[in-house]
């Protein structure tokens, strides 16, 4: 017959068990973070410019940026966007902020085209294209709906959802950038990131 634990053996029992339910939260709570550092919007990218330069997301690091996507033939939408970021820009003269306006429409808007367009607005805004695989690719880490919608003879549009993604010095997406305000406030907050 085995003695009955004394008092003080059955409490290092219990200190022991509640150390390592202690050691099993603190492995679940410290794993967590990690889960969480992964980018849930954007990724790597390699897409070209209207030169033929290849940009990367690598280099874009140690500014902030925004990402837009769009297309040259949009009638609406992303003239509009792009001239609101510019006016914003505008208020920051110098400041390297870049925005990179990716195609979703590849297949018309090769990279010297989507240049030519994104010519008109702030000289910061640079235009990307890449092949079909690649658009789609930035797209999914973007979260970005884009689909074709065909209209009369053959031509089409593109339906896409419209948003400005801010991302921070290190690459990070920091937000939705909001452009229903003031293009000073749009900019104030831009330089807030610089
Ligand atoms: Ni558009």
């Amino acid at each position: 017959m085995t003695r009955p634990m004394s008092k003080l053996a059955s409490r290092w029992v219990l200190i022991a068990a509640a150390a390592v339910v202690l050691a099993f939260a603190a492995v679940l709570i410290l794993n967590r973070p990690a889960q969480l550092s992964q980018p849930l919007i954007g990724g790597p990218f390699a897409l070209q410019t209207g030169d033929g330069k290849t940009v990367t997301d690598k280099d874009m690091l140690g500014h902030p940026y925004i990402v837009y996507f769009g297309y040259t033939h949009c009638p609406d939408v992303c003239p509009t966007a792009l001239a609101q970021i510019s006016d914003a820009l505008a208020k920051l003269p110098g400041k390297e902020i870049k925005v990179l306006f990716i195609t979703v429409d590849p297949e018309r808007d090769t990279p010297k085209i989507v240049a030519d367009y994104v010519s008109s607005f702030d000289p910061r805004i640079i235009g990307l294209s890449g092949s079909p695989e690649e658009i789609e690719k930035v797209e999914k880490t973007f979260r970005v709906y884009a689909k074709k919608a065909p209209g009369k003879d053959g031509d089409y549009a593109m339906d896409h959802s419209s948003v400005v993604y801010l991302m921070d010095k290190k690459g990070r997406f920091v937000e939705a950038f909001n452009l229903e305000r003031s293009a000073a406030e749009s900019a104030k907050e831009l330089e807030s990131y610089l």
